[in-house]
This record gives structure tokens, sequence and C-alpha cells, in this order.
């Protein structure tokens, strides 16, 4: 076992920066959704323990080339990213970095990155920032075993909607870090708005990491984009029903989520990936009173769709316009040989 020299901070010292109850907020967003002409569920209820568990389940899938074509980019690049990312501007000395990290989860590939900035500069803060306490202990664990010089201090925040408390050392210049595509779940003006925030907490020159997935091109078709969605296995399936196994459990719901079938489907005018659960016969589903109403009857025809997910893909224009609209201007792009997927480092202006 390595020594650790830095300290790096426990899960105990997280200050949680939650809304008191995620109960409520899941009863209002089903009601929501489900009263709405087409039905929708959010994607952020796919996470409770089990949907994050096929999730990570689902960046090993052959069929889910995203997870494995951004680390292979962050292995090729991590040293110059993180030497762009603390290059000196006028006279100031070489400074030290910070990273931060939205959506960080359990921050596999993120180790890639910091061990280049433990290279670089002996030490390193690392602030992972996301909704799931336990994600971010097991970033921690993980680190605190791999990679000495890191210090860690989590942060448990909804990053969509709070003001990220960034922790600025004397000094020291941050990174933020927004990788695995979490932006493309968001639609354009969403995903112009948490860039936004995040701007809003950096200081001129400093830079953002990107992750983007890229909408088809020669050498990407849309089959194999359907089939990242829609793997041969049956993980994403099941990680989209799971959504309708958490409603039941958690709001008293009577879904029969073999009553419906996944599907992924590409969107070619709004450049996105989506993932509907379709209703195999006409039937009727009731969710109990709660605190955000009183009992909910919903019907649905035989073939109709609640819409669980968007997962937009970019293209090299879009990714400029949309880092230009949030305060940034692209620095440098890397995208892998077959160009389906890339990083982009931005600078805030
Ligand atoms: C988390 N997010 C970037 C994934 C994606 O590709 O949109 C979620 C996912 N949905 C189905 N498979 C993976």
């Amino acid at each position: 076992m390595p020594t650790i020299p830095a300290v790096v901070d426990s899960i105990a010292s997280v200050e949680s920066l939650l809304a008191p109850s995620p109960a409520d907020a899941v009863a209002a967003e089903v009601r929501a959704g489900l009263t709405s002409d087409p039905k929708t569920l959010s994607p952020w209820l796919f996470y409770d323990e089990e949907g994050s568990r096929l999730f990570e389940q689902i960046t090993e899938l052959p069929e889910y080339y995203l997870t494995r074509a951004e680390r292979s980019l962050f292995t090729a690049h991590a040293d110059e990213i993180i030497a762009l990312a603390a290059e000196p501007s006028g006279t100031d000395p070489a400074p030290m970095l910070t990273l931060i990290e939205l959506g960080a989860g359990t921050a596999t590939k993120t180790g890639i990155l910091l061990a280049a900035a433990v290279r670089r500069q002996r030490t390193v803060v690392y602030q992972p920032v996301d909704v799931s306490e336990t994600a971010l202990a097991e970033a921690t664990e993980n680190i605190r075993t791999n990679i000495p010089g890191v210090t860690v201090r989590c942060q448990v925040a909804d990053y969509t909607t709070q003001a990220l408390p960034l922790n600025r050392l004397p000094n020291t210049r941050t990174l933020a870090l927004y990788i695995g595509s979490s932006i493309g779940n968001f639609s354009p003006a969403a995903a112009r708005d948490v860039l936004r925030n995040l701007r809003a907490q950096l200081l001129p020159g400093e830079k953002l990491l990107l992750g983007t997935d890229l909408a088809p091109c020669e050498s990407k078709t849309v089959a194999e984009l359907e089939a990242a969605y829609n793997d041969a296995s049956g993980v994403t399936a099941a990680f989209n029903r799971n959504v309708l196994v958490r409603l039941n459990r958690e709001l008293g719901a009577d879904f029969e989520p073999d009553a419906f079938e996944h599907k992924a489907l590409w969107n070619a005018r709004e450049s996105r990936m989506e993932m509907h659960l379709v209703s195999q016969s006409a039937q009727k589903v009731s969710i109990p009173a709660n605190s955000s109403g009183p009992v909910l009857r919903v019907n649905f025809k035989a073939g109709e769709s609640i819409h669980t997910e968007n997962s937009y893909k970019f293209t090299p224009e879009r990714i400029r316009e949309l880092l230009e609209s949030a305060g940034f201007s692209l620095t440098r792009t890397w995208r892998n040989s077959e160009h389906v997927f890339a990083i982009n480092l931005a600078t805030a202006i």
C-alpha cells in the first residue's frame, strides 16, 4: 500500500446542500411528467442505487463506446491538458491547478487527469460535486487508494440549480471538468444555462474540459449509435425500465415494468438519441396520493410512450456555439481516430 502524503478528506465532512425531501421532488416530477402530452419522465430519476449500478454496467458494454473513447483520450492527452490549463498568463508565475468536477459520480476516469496533475505539481486539490453521497464516498475511496497526492473535498450538490461552492486557494487556478457526455442529457437551452452557471464561478482565463459525444458522420453510423443505447444483453433496457420499479417502490405506484418496451431511436432533426418506454397494451396505472397531490391515475393507449431521456450528439460547430453562448472560447479539441467522441478544452472569457 502506498503512503498518502496529502490529507484526503473523509466523506463525513461532506457539506450537504440538497433540498430536504428528495421524495417530494420525485413525486412532483412524476406528476408533471405523466400528466403532460407526450408523457415524460426526467432522466435524473434513473439514478437510484440500482440505476447507478446499471449505469456503471452500461459503461462497460461493448456497444457503449462513449466511456472507452473518452478514457483513451484522457490517457493519450492528460499531461497536455493539465499543462494547457496551468499555462502561465502574462507575468503570473505558473500557478497550482485545482480540479473541480460536475456530476463526478465515482470519478473512475478522472483519476487519469488527477495523476497527470500530481506529476506536474506533486499535490492537487480535487473538488467533486454530485447529488449522490454514496458515489462521492466511492470516488473518495478510489482516489485515496490509488492516487497519493490528491486532497479530495466533496460537495453534495445539484449543480444544475445551485451555485457551485468553489474553494479558492491563493495562487491557484481552477480546471473545471464536465465529462462523460453528461452535457448531452440537457436540452440546448438548459445545457447553456448549466455552463453559464459554471462560468459565473470561474475567473477569466480559467479552463473547462467538456466531454461531448459526436453526431453520426462518415466513420460513425446511426446503427452504431442506436446499438449503444439498445445493447444486445439488455442492460440499457433494464436501466430504462428501472425507473418504473423505482416509482413502484418510492411512490407506491403499480406499474408493470415488463408491460413497457424499451425503445432507443435516433432523432436526426434534433441531433439526439431518445429513450422511450412504450406501453405494450392499453393500461391504467395509479400512483397513490402524496404531498404533491391527490391519487394520480394515468391511462396509456397501446403504443403510447413515456419519453425518458434525450442524449444530444454534437457537431464541431455546435460545440463551439454552445461554449461561446456560455461565455467560453474553444481552445483545443481532441477526437479519437474514428471521430466518435471529443474532449474540448475551453477558456473562460
Ligand atoms: C449519463 N449519460 C451521459 C448517459 C448517456 O449516454 O446519455 C446515460 C445513458 N443512457 C443510456 N445509456 C447511457
